[in-house]
């Protein structure tokens, strides 16, 4: 059962800061990549090809997308389709991130048909959800996040593809407060219940620093984590993986290569 471990950068680096980080993570990659754990990296839409051509066509690395709209081609100014990402060298494309519901009007129904989009060219969502503090203060979040899953992954094809990563909206950046393992249960638990191995797996989101991240990476319904600001320094990202590697290890031991 592997550990998904990844990070967006938002809207952070040059094409040149990108790369230096990428070199930075091929040259730390170790001999077996890192036994349970499954890495990815999502820069901003100008690095995206520059990231894959460092890290290389065979690297254990995946390159997503922060976002990409669900049309093929059109009239859409300032936008990008899934074919365009995936033409930049992403695989996975990031969907629905709080960020981007709450500046840009992104809906469930909008979720939705990226969604579709993104499994339509075969490459993998990762679909954001969570719940406002509001919603938290009712007792109510698994119910929220819940629907909002059901509305994001309506009519799915390919639902096995499909990455969940459970952000609660008050636990992002640098306003949010780092949750209890309890809080991020109740939901993590809820989503695995409902969907299980009908998917590939439930993320978790919003402050994870070296700190917590063993914690909330064994965290019940938990299969990975998705990282902001700890992991925007190619050493910050590294750290988190070992840590990763060394709960993937612990929970289910790989043994040593010859
Ligand atoms: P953060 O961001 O780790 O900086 O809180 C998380 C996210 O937005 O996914």
């Amino acid at each position: 059962m592997v550990r998904w471990i990844g990070t967006s950068w938002k809207m952070t680096k040059t094409r040149a800061d990108a790369a230096a980080y990428a070199e930075a993570l091929r040259a730390a990659i170790p001999p077996g990549g890192w036994p349970g754990v499954q890495p990815f990296v999502i820069p901003p839409a100008t690095a995206i090809s520059v990231v894959r051509d460092v890290l290389g066509p065979s690297s254990p690395i995946i390159v997503g997308a922060q976002n990409a709209h669900w049309a093929d081609a059109g009239a859409w100014t300032g936008e990008l389709s899934v074919p365009q990402v995936a033409d930049a060298g992403a695989t996975l494309v990031e969907i629905g991130h709080s960020e981007r519901r709450q500046h840009f009007g992104e809906t469930d129904d909008t979720v939705n048909q990226k969604v579709q989009a993104t499994l339509r060219h075969g490459l993998t969502p990762l679909v954001c959800v969570g719940e406002p503090v509001q919603v938290r203060a009712t007792g109510r979040a698994a119910e929220y996040v819940l629907r909002q899953t059901a509305t994001a992954l309506n009519q799915a094809t390919a639902p096995s593809a499909v990455l969940l990563a459970y952000e609660p909206v008050w636990a992002i950046g640098e306003q949010g407060r780092e949750p209890t393992v309890a809080e991020v249960a109740e939901v993590t638990e809820a989503l695995a219940a409902e969907y299980g191995d009908r998917i590939s797996g439930v993320l978790y989101g919003g402050s994870v620093n070296p700190a917590n991240a063993r914690q909330l990476l064994q965290a019940p319904g938990v299969r990975g984590l998705f990282i902001g600001r700890s992991a925007w320094t190619a050493d910050g990202y590294l750290r988190l993986l070992r840590i990763a590697t060394d709960v993937a290890q612990q929970l289910h031991p790989v043994p040593a290569q010859r």
